[in-house]
């Protein structure tokens, strides 16, 4: 794998971060993971808006314009085998002594990429579905910005897993959900499609748009607004989505079936029109 490390293409075995980076002392970064399809970023301009905005959040210059940015991911995944890739693009305010506080003067911001063959979820996955467990969404008040610093979100999916289980569905002040560890979650209820709304309280996920777009584009009724956890535990179907999962149902939570206990008709149409319009939009 050839990887991007601050101005240099290398084999990733090569790569070296010093121990004083901010990152590895402080988490102190933000990141993006941006999926590519026929070698071409999907939503590149969204992703770089959001990455702005990450980095807004926590008051680091950008230190690429959007073209530079555009340039070094194409060359990036020239440089990488796979069609379909998985780009991860990580940014940290730098290498400085140890210090809470911002460096002063600022230092260069470490900037890496690496971008590795993206594989579609297997088959056994959209005809089972996926099992989650919910916990109390125990994040801070920034969830909005995609923060390397990502403690809390595996300890969270590392309670699914213990539990046998594939994501975690946060639930905020025993009152409402947020979304999945790592994942946007969508609640079906009646045939509409109940999104919780893009807050400081969660990732405003790429997918999470796509999915809308989609679903206002064919007439599928959505409703945008904060979501119960007692319509978490009552609907009918349960949406999980990201850049690397796509769409996938979840199909049991908390050891209890959601709906019916399989793939509902909500995930069937939402499937079939993302692949529709990955072969027709993100593949042009
Ligand atoms: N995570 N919410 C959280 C907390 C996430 O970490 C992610 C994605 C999403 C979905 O966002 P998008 O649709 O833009 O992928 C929502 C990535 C995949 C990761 O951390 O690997």
């Amino acid at each position: 794998m050839t990887i991007y490390l601050n101005g240099q293409f290398m084999p990733i075995e090569q790569a070296q971060v010093p121990v004083l980076d901010r990152g590895f002392i402080f988490g102190d970064g933000v990141y993006e993971v941006i999926p590519v399809y026929s070698r071409r970023p999907f939503r590149l301009t969204e992703h770089l808006a959001r990455l702005q905005h990450s980095l807004d959040g926590i008051r680091l210059p950008n230190p690429h314009s959007d073209e530079e940015w555009a340039q070094l991911i194409g060359e990036l995944v020239e440089r990488n085998d796979g069609e379909d890739q998985y780009l991860y693009l990580h940014i940290t305010r730098g290498v400085a002594r140890r210090d809470h506080a911002f460096p002063n003067p600022p230092v260069k911001p470490t900037v890496f990429m690496m971008s590795s063959i993206l594989t579609t979820p297997p088959a056994s996955l959209l005809q089972d579905g996926i099992c989650a467990v919910t916990a109390v969404d125990n994040r801070w008040l920034r969830c909005d910005i995609k923060a390397i610093a990502l403690l809390p979100n595996v300890l969270l999916r590392q309670a699914a897993v213990d539990a046998g289980c594939a994501e975690t569905v946060l639930i905020r002040d025993d009152s409402f959900m947020t979304e999945g560890a790592a994942s946007n979650i969508f609640v079906v209820k009646n045939g509409t499609l109940l999104a919780p709304p893009k807050d400081n309280l969660m990732l405003p996920g790429i997918t999470y748009d796509v999915i809308l777009e989609i679903a206002q584009a064919n007439g599928i009724p959505c409703e945008v607004r904060r979501v119960g956890v007692a319509e978490v535990f009552a609907a009918d179907e349960l949406l999980l989505t990201s850049s690397t999962r796509e769409v996938l149902p979840v199909t049991t939570l908390d050891g209890k079936p959601v709906g019916s206990g399989a793939p509902g008709p909500m995930f069937a149409r939402m499937h079939a029109l993302y692949q529709q319009f990955k072969r027709e939009v993100m593949r042009k």
